[in-house]
């Protein structure tokens, strides 16, 4: 891959469908095992930073200033002859639990950019260009907001991957369709180097007979993209960030973390491979 790592989109236009927790999730395990992992929060909602402990609105830099500086450089009227603020400038180092890794905070003035970019020459790649300046990361992870904004397709082309969770419902699996389409069409018109990742079915719950069924009815998709085995449902997610319980004592006091963890590292697995390569 190159310099700055292998770069993975988490989205899904859907809502709530556990992007935020697994974008945090792979991002805290891939940095236990000695990764140099990067974090974006790229949602304007800054779910992500809110996780993290910071307050969206009193961050003193985010990526929306870093959106500001490159859409200025790109305007000749300026003169600039490189962007005066890189990630490099905003990026947080944080401490989470036991792991260490870099972030990228969010704010809400980023939604101002679905329109913004939609007005620019190349709106589509500034989060590319953004990136191509970054150095040093094995892996870049990017949070996305649950619509296909110009934002969103920003993300899947500055991306080599992407990854989908979902949720095990009627609907949100045919909103698959809807995504899978869009990836396709970004990788024709502005990005050959995409590829999927996988579908990651999240919120498992093994009791309910609708929800195998739904699993059954996922693995049709499996011709296409590789659906992972599925993170069960557990209020060890909600635990770990509202009490910040260390993964350790989670697991040791919740069946189902271990079991979510265990669900995780299929993914992780999955991205040392693409890392060593
Ligand atoms: N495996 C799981 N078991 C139980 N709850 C979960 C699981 N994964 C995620 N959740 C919960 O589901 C809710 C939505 O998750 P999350 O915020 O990660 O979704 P999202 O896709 O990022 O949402 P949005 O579309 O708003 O960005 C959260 O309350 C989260 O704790
Ligand atoms: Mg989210």
């Amino acid at each position: 891959m190159t310099d700055s790592g292998v770069k993975m989109a988490i989205a899904n236009q859907k809502g709530g469908t556990g992007k935020t927790t697994t974008a945090l999730i792979l991002t805290y395990l891939l940095s236990r095992k000695g990764y140099d992992v990067l974090a974006v929060d790229l949602d304007p909602q800054a779910s992500f930073t809110l996780a993290l402990g910071y307050d969206p609105d009193e961050v003193e830099r985010s990526i929306t200033d870093v959106f500001s500086e490159y859409v200025a450089f790109y305007d000749k009227r300026l003169k600039r002859e490189k962007p005066e603020l890189t990630i490099e400038d905003v990026k947080e180092s944080v401490k989470f639990m036991d792991a260490e890794f870099d972030f990228v905070p969010s704010n809400p003035r980023l939604e101002a950019y679905n329109l913004q970019l939609g007005a620019m020459v190349g709106g589509e790649r500034l989060l590319y260009r953004v990136l191509d300046d970054v150095e040093g990361y094995d892996v870049v992870i990017i949070d996305t907001q649950p619509t296909l904004s110009k934002l969103v397709i920003n993300a899947l082309v500055a991306s080599d991957k992407i990854l989908a969770p979902v949720e095990l419902s009627y609907l949100s699996i045919g909103g698959l369709t809807l995504l899978m389409s869009t990836v396709a069409d970004v990788k024709e018109l502005y990005n050959r180097n995409l590829s999927w990742l996988g579908i990651l079915p999240v919120k498992f719950e093994k009791r309910s007979s609708i929800v195998r069924k739904n699993m059954e009815r996922l693995k049709v998709l499996e011709e296409h993209v590789k659906i992972y085995p599925p993170v069960p449902k557990s209020v060890a997610l909600e635990r770990l960030l509202i009490e910040r319980i260390s993964i350790k004592d989670l697991v040791r006091t919740l069946k189902s973390a271990k079991e979510v963890l265990s669900a995780y590292e299929n993914v992780v697995r999955d991205i040392e491979e693409l890392v060593r390569r």
